[in-house]
């Protein structure tokens, strides 16, 4: 896809997200790795209204090159991309449900949500850790990121929100919005004692779609 596309595609799937409730306000943002760097959405953008035109442009080394002042969350971007040679794009959001599974003290930080269905554990994988409270825009979270992230596809901000990574650009998206709705099941689910996928079922999702 070329830089032209990939523009347009940033656009319409966050205007995809914004209209559906996934985000509000000047909430979240996006990137996604071109072979000449990064484009991310502006800081203090809304999610819904995405000039493609005026895109933050990124070099390889995450310097702003073009396009309007970048998101303030490169620091989270960056880890992402630095960690995992996998990742073509990364979503954060503060969807309801998944930051709603972020603020929760006593679920199990190395891995909240348990594998429900088949498409969460296909999506974003076997394990999701929640990592401590930053600052929105703290450079600080960069390393905690990087570290957790060698071993997930996404990680829950604790009171903040999810981060999700994807081969593609459609692949974060789709990964975040599966999140959220496993997010929201999980706490329908809480208190009740749900069957869960076994070892065995994730083990094969895995080994078949990745
Ligand atoms: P930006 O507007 O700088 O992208 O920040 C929004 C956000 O979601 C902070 O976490």
């Amino acid at each position: 896809m070329n830089e032209r596309d990939t523009r347009n595609l940033l656009s319409e799937l966050a205007a995809s997200l914004f209209v559906r409730g996934f985000s509000v306000g000047s909430a979240g943002n996006i990137s996604v790795r071109l072979p000449d760097g990064y484009l991310m959405t502006p800081t203090n953008s809304s999610l819904g209204r995405l000039d493609p035109d005026r895109l933050s442009k990124l070099d390889a080394d995450f310097r702003h090159v073009g396009g309007d002042k970048p998101s303030k969350e490169v620091f989270m971007h960056r880890a992402f991309y630095q960690a995992r040679s996998d990742a073509g794009a990364v979503v954060h959001l503060h969807s309801t449900q998944a930051t709603a599974v972020a603020c929760l003290p006593e679920v199990d930080h190395t891995n909240p949500i348990p594998p429900l269905t088949p498409y969460f554990v296909m999506r974003v994988g076997r394990r999701m850790p929640i990592i401590p409270y930053y600052r929105p825009g703290d450079p600080a979270m960069e390393p905690a990121i990087n570290a957790a992230a060698r071993d997930a596809r996404a990680v829950l901000l604790a009171n903040h929100g999810p981060v999700v990574s994807g081969k593609t650009l459609t692949d974060a998206v789709y990964a975040a919005e599966e999140l959220e709705e496993a997010a929201k099941l999980f706490l329908m689910l809480r208190g009740q004692s749900p069957r869960l996928l076994s070892t065995e079922q994730v083990d094969d999702l895995l080994a078949t779609f990745g």
